[in-house]
């Protein structure tokens, strides 16, 4: 299973989603590969913001390592499960789609909900943090019942 975790910058949502379920796919001896990409092409190569790379730290996750890429449409056929943030990682995403399969393989990563930009404000990181977090852990669960 190849997942991606997109955002709109590659540097404060998708990758703590990437470092996340990374961790805990490997703690659950699930072979997957995660990765993660952002719409926008601004900080390609830059490692995740500071704010976010803290946060991390502080619950037990370094994503220090990562470096922010831009989302290609030949990722469609790259990865399995592509997970979005919010409504216009959406729409951005699917607007490259070239077919009904490449639709179909993108996802809102909440579900119904969306997981908020951080970036101008440094008061969600936490929140953000936790909500990924449960994210990531039923998305182990789905994916130890179903998805393996
Ligand atoms: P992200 O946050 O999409 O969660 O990585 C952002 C990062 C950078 C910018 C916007 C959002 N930016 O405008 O540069």
């Amino acid at each position: 299973m190849k997942i991606l975790m997109v955002c709109l910058g590659n540097i404060c949502r998708s990758p703590l989603a990437h470092g996340i379920l990374k961790q805990k796919a490997a703690n659950s001896r699930l072979n997957w590969i995660v990765e993660s990409a952002g719409t926008g092409d601004w900080h390609v190569g830059q490692a995740p913001d500071r704010r976010a790379i803290a946060i991390a730290k502080k619950y037990g996750v370094d994503i220090s390592g990562q470096r922010a890429r831009h989302f290609d449409p030949k990722f469609f056929n790259e990865y399995d499960l592509i997970f979005v943030m919010d409504r216009q990682n959406y729409a951005d995403v699917c607007a490259q789609a070239i077919n009904e399969g490449d639709l179909n393989k993108v996802k809102l990563f909440l579900g119904d909900d969306v997981v908020p930009d951080p970036y101008f404000d440094d008061n969600l990181f936490d929140p953000v943090f936790q909500m990924i977090d449960q994210r990531c852990t039923e998305v182990i669960t789905e994916g130890t019942n179903t998805l393996v």
